[in-house]
Formats: structure tokens, C-alpha cells, sequence
């Protein structure tokens, strides 16, 4: 079937120095089949759906012309996320834990959906149950609560709008916040993060997407389960269709100071976070765009996490656990073992999207690419004996990893 490629825009990048400034025009609707606008929120008083930037949103006519992407790419669906880490998960805990408030909040995302002619909404509650995020107990049913009674709403809507959850794939945030198994029912849509489950945080440095536990998550009781495989097992363990569960993948990396330049693998101590970049701006954290160039460089050493199938890169102190596309297709081919609902991208203002390494987007290209053949095997049945043979080929050849 035709799996998903969703593409993150940030309203926050317009903002950065001279040509790093990333513009609602800059969105490449033609590679993705679902763009999502990052944030809204809720408003803590009437626990509406509120606007974060209103003087971008509504004063540049951020929305309307996010909308209007759809004259350009007519196939493009158009989300809004609600919520996100800074948002944080207090409003949601609130709003969430009344039916009156739930309804004050579902009647105003429909309304918003209505009035800006969108297709969905992404809830970003990050995260319900967990104290550290402004959780309460009663979170873990009230999300659920939120979710099926949203879903209810906007399918009898019949508008074909989409209601996703994003959800953690770190299995220790799950217990206390996640009905997995009725909350996969209820969205039409889970798009799971399959990144950010390291950094300089940890004090040990890592690459921060791994697929699968490395000898050094061993070592550390609390990493054992840590990683994009145990975390998407854990979802279809229970009870998740696979074809709901859509792999969120890094178009960034994290990065750490090193204790020591010469115990530079993973696992080595580190004592920080490495410098922001100059467009992200966050220290331990660079955009593809900010650190591909580098590199390239011999002063660059780089290496392969051949466990986790990630990328990693150091030199001198500075060391960055990140994705490329070695990683991306192996999480392509997790994703056609898994038989999951396809990808989404986080975000398209990190990847190279000006080329200054090559061809703009080289990472959201690439995944692109895998999308597109899922639309092709659709079509095969239609397409003609010389199509078709190409198709064979092409088919047994990407089929491969999934046998
Ligand atoms: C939140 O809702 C209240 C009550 O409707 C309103 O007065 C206030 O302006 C809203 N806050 C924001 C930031 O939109
Ligand atoms: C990458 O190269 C640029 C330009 O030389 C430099 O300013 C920046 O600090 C480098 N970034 C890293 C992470 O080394
Ligand atoms: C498909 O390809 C395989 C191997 O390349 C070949 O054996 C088979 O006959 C092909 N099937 C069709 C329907 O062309």
C-alpha cells in the first residue's frame, strides 16, 4: 500500500540570519504527501486550540498561506501540530481532564479546520502521565479520553480529516501515560519518535536513533530497551496495527564535548553539550545543513555504528551522533520488514535545504524516493507488460530485506 511520508515545518526558522531563513515557499510539497505545521497550542483559560505566534500565524498570514499550499501541490495533506516540548504537558493535563473542557477544546480544532480548509491535526502531548512534563496520574485515561472523543467528533465531520498522535518509542514513558493498544485505535494515525533517546544530557556520548541495543546499552540497565526496535515492538506487542505506526526519523544530530579527545567511541564520557549552530541555535544540537559540510573535512573522523546503524563523527572535543542516508535506508528497511505505515521527517528546515552539499533536501529526497515506489506498487496492476517487468525487478530488489 501507499505509505506515508510526512515533512515537519517549523514556524520558529523563518526567523534565522540572512539565507537560513526557511519560508513557507521553501516547503518542498512534491516530496511529501503530508506536510505539519509546528505549533499551536492550548489556551489555559478556555483550553482552546491557541495560537503560539499570532503576529506570524495570523499577522503574516502564516496559516492561510500554509493552507494555500494545497493550490500548488494538490496532493498534499495539511496537519497542524498542537503542543510540542515546549508547549509542555501541563495545558494538556488540564484541558484534558474534564469532558466540558475536552469539548471546548475538540470544538475549537473543528472549527479550525473548517475555517483554514486543513486536513488534520497531530497531537504533540509530550507527555501525559509523566511528572517530569507536568503530567498527573489521571493523564493515562484522559488522553485517551481526548483522542477517542476527537476522533468521534471529526469522523462524523466525514471530511476525511486526519487525527494523529505523536507518541515516544522510549518504553519508560509508556506505563504511566499510554493505552496503547486503544489509543492505536482510536487515532487514525501514530507517528512514533524514533530519535532524541540520547544527548549531552546523558553524559556519555551516542548516537541518539539507534535501531537496536548495542553492548554499551548492556552496561547501562537503564538503556537496555532504549532504541527504535524495542520501542516499535513494544507498540505492536500491544496491540498497534503496523499500519498505523508511522517511523519518526532525525534530519539532525545531537552533539556532546568530549572529557577526553582520545576516548572518542560510544559510550565515552562527555561533559556538555556542543556549540549551537548557527541557524538551529540550541547547544548539542545541529541541522544536517549545519554540520554536513564540515564533514567533509579530513579533520572530521567518521564512523559507523554498525549495531545501531547509525552514523557517528568527532574531532578534537566536538563529537555528533546523527542520520544519513546509510541510516535513513536502514530504517527504510525496518520500516518494509515491519510493514509500518511509512516515515515522517523532523524537520524540513534541518535538512540540507539550501544544497550547500549538494542537492537541496538530500535527506527528505531520499526518503522521498521510498515513498514514491509505494505508490508505484499500487498502480502495478494497471501499468503495461514492459512497465510491469521493470516493476518486477525493482520489487524483488527493494523486496528483499523484507523476506
Ligand atoms: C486564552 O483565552 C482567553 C479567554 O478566551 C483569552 O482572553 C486569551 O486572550 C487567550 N489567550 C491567548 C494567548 O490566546
Ligand atoms: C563547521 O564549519 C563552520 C565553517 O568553517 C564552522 O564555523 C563551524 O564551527 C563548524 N561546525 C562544527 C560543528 O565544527
Ligand atoms: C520476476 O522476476 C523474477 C526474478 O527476477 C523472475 O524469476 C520472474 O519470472 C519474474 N516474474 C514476472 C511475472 O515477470
Amino acid at each position: 500500500a501507499e505509505t506515508r511520508f510526512v515533512c515537519h515545518y517549523t514556524t520558529w526558522s523563518r526567523d534565522r540570519p540572512d539565507e537560513g531563513a526557511f519560508q513557507i515557499n521553501d516547503i518542498p510539497g512534491n516530496l511529501c504527501s503530508h506536510v505539519v505545521y509546528n505549533f499551536l497550542g492550548v489556551n489555559e483559560t478556555s483550553y482552546e486550540l491557541e495560537l503560539l505566534q499570532p503576529e506570524y500565524d495570523i499577522g503574516e498570514r502564516g496559516l492561510e498561506r500554509f493552507a494555500a499550499l494545497k493550490d500548488q501541490y494538490p496532493h498534499l495533506k495539511r496537519l497542524i501540530a498542537v503542543g510540542g516540548w515546549a508547549h509542555g504537558g501541563a495545558k494538556f493535563s488540564e484541558m484534558a481532564k474534564f469532558r466540558t473542557r475536552r469539548n471546548q477544546f475538540i470544538g475549537s480544532v473543528v472549527k479550525f479546520l473548517h475555517q483554514y480548509r486543513l486536513d488534520g491535526i497531530e497531537l504533540v502531548w509530550l507527555y501525559p502521565g509523566n511528572f517530569d512534563r507536568g503530567g498527573a496520574v489521571e493523564d493515562k485515561d484522559t488522553f485517551l479520553y481526548l483522542v477517542s472523543e476527537l476522533a468521534k467528533v471529526i469522523r462524523d465531520e466525514s471530511k476525511q480529516w486526519e487525527v494523529v498522535i505523536q507518541v515516544p518509542l522510549d518504553i519508560s514513558r509508556m506505563a504511566v501515560g499510554y493505552h496503547q493498544e486503544e489509543l492505536c485505535a482510536a487515532a487514525d494515525y501514530v507517528h512514533a519518535v524514533g530519535y532524541d533517546m540520547r544527548g549531552w544530557w546523558n553524559n556519555f556520548a551516542d548516537v541518539h536513533s539507534p535501531l537496536a541495543p548495542r553492548p554499551n546499552d548492556l552496561l547501562m540497565e537503564s538503556f537496555e530497551h532504549v532504541n527504535v526496535g524495542d520501542g516499535v515492538d513494544d507498540w505492536l506487542g500491544k496491540g498497534c496495527p503496523p499500519e498505523k505506526l508511522t517511523l519518526g526519523v532525525a534530519l539532525f544530530g545531537r552533539t556532546y564535548l568530549l572529557d577526553d579527545p582520545l576516548d572518542n567511541t560510544i559510550g565515552a564520557v562527555t561533559i556538555g553539550a556542543g556549540d549551537p549552530g548557527p541557524y538551529s541555535n540550541e547547544p548539542g544540537y545541529l541541522g544536517y545543513c549545519e554540520f554536513c559540510q564540515n564533514l567533509t573535512s579530513s579533520e572530521w573522523t567518521k564512523k559507523w555504528d554498525d549495531v545501531g546503524l547509525c552514523p557517528y563523527a568527532y574531532t578534537d572535543t566536538t563529537w555528533i551522533g546523527y542520520e544519513n542516508e546509510r541510516s535513513l535506508q536502514e530504517k527504510i528497511n525496518y520500516v518494509k520488514r515491519k510493514g509500518l505505515g511509512g516515515l515522517y521527517a523532523f524537520s524540513l528546515d534541518l535538512d540540507d535545504y539550501r544544497g550547500s552539499c549538494g542537492e537541496p533536501f538530500p535527506l527528505t529526497r531520499f526518503l522521498s524516493k521510498y515513498h514514491d515506489e509505494t505508490k508505484i506498487k499500487d498502480w502495478h496492476i494497471f501499468v503495461s507488460t514492459t512497465e510491469k517487468k521493470e516493476l518486477n525487478i525493482s520489487e524483488t530488489q527493494s523486496g528483499e530485506s523484507a523476506r
